[in-house]
């Protein structure tokens, strides 16, 4: 095992390797803050889990586009990483109690309705299976819940296959891998969408939402435009969201569907922080829904990390995730790996048959 890496060297190998290429911003303003000790003291301030540069460089954005760090801004939209990277500094040395209260109160959010390319055929296939003609969506760390537009946004495939809104102004395209097509089936209607995180981010709420452009990087307009629209869409139909863990606070979720909709609960990359106890309380929680009707839970997570959702043999940790589909009926529980997807759902191979 190496020793673990300095500080300075974190933020240098942030710089040099993570941002290179994606962000000239970013390369300058974290080699930056490695070579000055002064920054990294300041950085040292917070908590050692919050130092990370992904945490630092998102709250000093959340600064800039506050209005709280004008020269930072300035710099960002210049495209000046000179400028940005003696901004940054200044900032972290003149607001250090600022930057640490942010950081502490914020997780780095990574949200994007690119998951909906691999959710919206799975919701569509466990409609079908149950023989569903409308659904509530309930997702389970939701973040800023841009999971919960899944059937209002346009998916085009690269097979040529397309679903969801055509005219919507969020427009998705997600890669197929191998032969077989994705179900062409539409959703459902959806009469509730409900997000449940112990940190939920609400679109609608302008800090909230300006911490979400934050976590972007400042020199990457094309997502920050596609965010914004993404933003928009969700404040027209803000979903439902409960604060709280997942496995307090799901019966109430199952008790806002109406009885003649599925209850169809989608995860994506969140079981993975929770504890393997917890992940089985959810398990059970899903079941218990099922006591009284049918319930869907579709997932996107790491393989093995979703229980009871078969691992197609594949190694944990492999780089790829598996897209589950279970379907609990009473006393019956079909739970079937339906995909694999990398990239967060940018590339998909559809496996089940349909
Ligand atoms: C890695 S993020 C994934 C977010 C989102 N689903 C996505 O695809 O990007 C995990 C989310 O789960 C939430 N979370 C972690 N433990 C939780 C729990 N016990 N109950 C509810 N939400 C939880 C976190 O607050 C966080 O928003």
């Amino acid at each position: 095992m190496g020793r673990a890496r300095t500080l300075a060297q974190v933020y240098r190998h942030f710089g040099e390797v993570d941002a290179a290429g994606a962000s000239p911003l970013y390369e300058r303003v974290a080699v930056a803050l490695g070579e000055s000790g002064e920054a990294l003291r300041a950085i040292e301030a917070a908590p050692a889990r919050k130092r990370r540069p992904e945490v630092i460089l998102a709250t000093l954005h959340d600064l800039a586009l506050a209005g709280r760090a004008p020269a930072l801004a300035a710099a960002y939209a210049a495209g000046d990483g000179d400028a940005a990277a003696s901004a940054a500094i200044e900032v972290l040395l003149r607001m250090t109690d600022s930057v640490v209260a942010i950081a502490v109160r914020r997780q780095v959010r990574a949200n994007e309705t690119g998951r909906c390319a691999v959710l919206y055929p799975a919701i569509a296939e466990a409609a079908r299976r149950a023989g569903a003609n409308a659904v509530g969506l309930i997702d389970v760390g939701c973040s800023a819940g841009l999971n919960l537009n899944v059937d209002r946004v346009g998916i085009t495939y690269s097979n040529g296959q397309s679903l969801g809104d055509r005219s919507s102004a969020v427009q998705l395209t997600a890669s197929i891998v191998g032969d077989r097509p994705v179900p062409a089936q539409a959703m459902p209607e959806v009469v509730v969408r409900i997000g449940v995180d112990l940190d939920p981010v609400d679109v609608t709420d302008a800090d909230d939402a300006r911490w979400l452009r934050a976590c972007l990087w400042p020199d990457q307009p094309e997502r920050a435009a596609k965010l914004e629209a993404e933003i928009a869409l969700a404040a027209t139909a803000p979903p439902l969201l409960l604060h709280g863990d997942a496995v307090e606070v799901m019966p109430d979720a199952f008790a806002r569907v109406p009885a003649d909709a599925l209850p169809v609960v989608t995860t994506t990359w969140a079981l993975s922080r929770f504890p393997l106890e917890s992940r089985l309380r959810f398990l059970h929680r899903l079941d218990e829904a099922a006591a009284g009707r049918a319930v869907a839970w579709v997932s996107a997570e790491g393989v093995g990390v979703a229980p009871a959702i078969p691992t197609l043999g594949d190694r944990r940790a492999s780089g790829h995730s598996i897209l589950g589909l279970a379907v609990f009926d009473g006393s019956a529980l079909r739970a079937e790996a339906v995909g694999r997807c990398w990239s967060r759902g940018r590339l998909l191979a559809w496996l089940a048959d349909s």
